[in-house]
């Protein structure tokens, strides 16, 4: 079976300073959800810009669906399949909800309004909206958009850091409800979290990545409590 996606050995910081990941590796077989989590500074938000090409990496390998994208650059690799999520600012809070999905689906102009109506059929509240400005949604809303804007590079694989970020543990359960759908749909998730135990008992698989390199890994159910993992990096 083709992975699908391989990262593997990453080095990479942010110009003369330090290294910040060391050797960090994570791996998605298709159909998985795979959750990272670690300590704030950990290096987690910067593996998953390695991965998506928006950081230079120094050593290692990224591979998407068996095709090695290393020497790809963003929006080589976004046309590859990954379609990346950032932690903030991922949405243009002044462009109305239509607006941000439209310049999303740069990747296939053609292909757009089809994508379009695909999106607003899975997502009605974004019809609803769809003449909304990005700022005028809430928290958990701006979040499924930054999910719909992914998908409007009819992706392979997602790349998602922090989807429930500063949400109320309502929206973040209705988040988390609609990454299991979209995995359902066939579509292979690697998320970053701080709501470790709620997205690693969705996840198949979890990875703790601690100073740049890995830690523990294993089932995502069983990492969420596992006693170890819980009292190091969940505060219980
Ligand atoms: N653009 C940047 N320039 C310089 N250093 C950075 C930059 N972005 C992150 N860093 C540093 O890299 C380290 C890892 O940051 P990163 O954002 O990857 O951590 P993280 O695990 O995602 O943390 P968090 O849980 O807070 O989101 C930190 O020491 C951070 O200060
Ligand atoms: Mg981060």
């Amino acid at each position: 079976m083709t992975a699908a996606l391989i990262a593997e050995g990453l080095v990479a910081g942010y110009g003369a300073a330090e290294q910040i990941l060391k050797g960090a590796s994570v791996a998605v077989q298709p159909g998985e959800i795979v959750t990272i989590i670690g300590p704030n500074g950990a290096g987690k938000s910067t593996l998953l810009k390695a991965v998506a090409g928006l950081l230079k990496i120094a050593e290692g390998r990224v591979a998407v669906a068996g095709r090695d994208v290393t020497a790809q650059d963003a929006i080589g690799r976004a046309r590859a399949g990954l379609a990346f999520v950032p932690q903030e600012a991922n949405v243009f809070a002044r462009l109305s909800v239509a607006e941000n999905l439209s310049i999303s689906g740069f990747l296939d102009p053609k292909g757009s309004a089809t994508e379009l109506e695909k999106i607003y059929a899975r997502y009605p509240m974004l019809a609803g909206k769809r003449r909304a400005l990005a700022r005028s949604l809430s928290g958990g809303q701006r979040q499924i958009l930054a999910m719909a804007m992914g998908l409007m590079q009819q992706p392979t694989m997602m790349l998602l850091d922090e989807p429930t970020a500063g949400l109320s543990p309502r929206a973040a359960e209705e988040l988390f409800a609609a990454v299991i759908d979209l995995n359902r749909a066939g579509l292979p998730v690697l998320m970053v979290e701080q709501h470790a135990v709620e997205a690693l008992r969705i996840s198949h698989r979890g990875y703790v990545l601690v100073a740049g390199r890995n830690s523990v890994e294993g089932a995502g159910p069983a990492l969420a409590e596992d006693p170890d993992i819980r009292r190091l990096f969940l505060g219980g």
